[in-house]
Parts: C-alpha cells; structure tokens; sequence
C-alpha cells in the first residue's frame, strides 16, 4: 500500500521454468517485469565489447559506473534491453554470454554496483513490479510484499534445457546437459556472496508435476490476496 508499487520476487535456480512464469505473471497483474539475470547479461556483453575480462574487478567497477542499461516493457508481455539505445536482447542470449553472466555475477563489485539499478527499476514500475532472479526475495528487496521460490527437480529442469537445447538444433546429451546443471548448482548454492537459497518468507513451489499455468495461477492467486489484503 502507501502508493509505492507492489513487489513480487520470484526466485529459484536456472531450468525451473522462472522467466516464463515471470513474464505471464507479470502480464495478468499489469506488472512491469524486471529480469534481473538480464541485467548481468547485459553486463558481461558490455565487458566483451569493452574488452574487459570477466574478472578484472576494477576495470567492471568503471563499466558499471556509467552503464547506459535501460528495460523497456514489450507490449503482449516480456521485456526488451537496451544497452546505450541498442535494443540487445537476442545477444544476450548466447552461450558465451551466459558464461560471462555466471562469471560476473560471482564478482562482489558487480553484485553491489548492480543493487542500486536493480532497486530504481522496481521502485520506478508504476502499479508493480515483478522481479525474477536469483537473490531478489534475499538480498536486493527482503522487504517485498510477496516472494516466490520456485524449484523442480533436477531431472526435470534438465529435461526442459535439453529439449530446448535440441528445438534449437543443438547436438547434446541429456547426461551432459544434467552434469553441467549440476555443476552450475553447486557453485550458485555454494558461493559466498548471495548464494542461491530460499527467503524465509517465500512461498516455496515445486513446479515439477505442474504445468506453466498452474504455476502462474498460484502466484497470482497468492498476489492477489496480498493486495487485496492490503
Ligand atoms: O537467469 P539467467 O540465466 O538469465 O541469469 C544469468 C546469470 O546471472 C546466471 O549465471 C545467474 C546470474 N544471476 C544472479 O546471480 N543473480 C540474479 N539476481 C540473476 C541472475
């Protein structure tokens, strides 16, 4: 209440079916939609193009000093990056990039430098905002009015990868692709600045047996009668 906007943290690890989810859920509620893993894409694209490695901690403090990073809302849902006015949505999507974005993401001047942006973005949504992430519910808004983990087994978010790996075209193993998930698990649950974990106060939902609606239901449901309880 009080006219600021409201805030819903959907976090959970990569593979749970997050940015769907986040992407209607903020739809049915007229929410602005803020992906946060966006923004550390859009950081290490940036690095790339500078010439700055990934875990050159001084050289990243300057880039995001004056980081020209902007969201725009697509109209029928989701969100497009601008980085200096160039729409780079789709090259933030590359396996390199994905890379950079987890090597970034691991270095404490990014985290910090990133905070304040993350927190602008939200506050500045005019009715809502929802927030997908990793640490969102934890670190960047312990305050929100509703948080949401949202997991599935492990075998169920690498089916999901896999299958999405081989629309793409992709020659990889579902074993493969299991391994890596595993890997990439272990150190976000493992590393010491803003390890993946549930919020005390989120609303764990394990999306392994339930379809996108399902989910999407659920959290607007839970949403909505947070709002309507003021
Ligand atoms: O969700 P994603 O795959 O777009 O995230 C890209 C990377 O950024 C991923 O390695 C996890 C990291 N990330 C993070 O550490 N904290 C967030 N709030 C969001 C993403």
């Amino acid at each position: 209440g009080g006219g600021r906007a409201f805030l819903v943290a959907i976090d959970g690890p990569a593979g749970a079916g997050k940015s769907t989810v986040s992407r209607l859920v903020a739809e049915r509620l007229g929410f602005t939609l803020v992906d946060t893993g966006a923004i550390y894409r859009t950081v290490a694209l940036a690095a790339s193009r500078a010439g700055i490695a990934f875990d050159d901690d001084d050289g990243l403090g300057r880039l995001l000093e004056s980081l020209p990073l902007e969201l725009r809302q697509v109209q029928g849902g989701g969100q497009a990056v601008l980085l200096g006015g160039e729409d780079v949505s789709k090259e933030i999507r590359t396996p390199a990039i994905s890379l950079g974005a987890s090597a970034v993401s691991a270095r404490p001047v990014v985290r910090s430098g990133l905070l304040e942006l993350q927190r602008r973005l939200a506050r500045s949504a005019e009715a809502g905002a929802v927030l997908e992430g990793r640490d969102i519910g934890t670190v960047v808004f312990p305050d929100a009015d509703a948080k949401f983990f949202l997991t599935a087994s492990a075998e169920a978010r690498a089916r999901r990868r896999y299958d999405e790996l081989v629309a793409k075209g992709e020659k990889v193993g579902f074993d493969e692709v299991l391994a890596d998930q595993e890997k990439r698990d272990r150190s976000d649950m493992e590393r010491p600045i803003a390890p993946l974990r549930p919020a005390d106060d989120a609303v764990r939902i394990d999306s392994t047996s339930m379809s996108k609606d399902e989910v999407v239901d659920t959290i607007v449901a839970e949403v909505r009668r947070r709002l309507a309880a003021g």
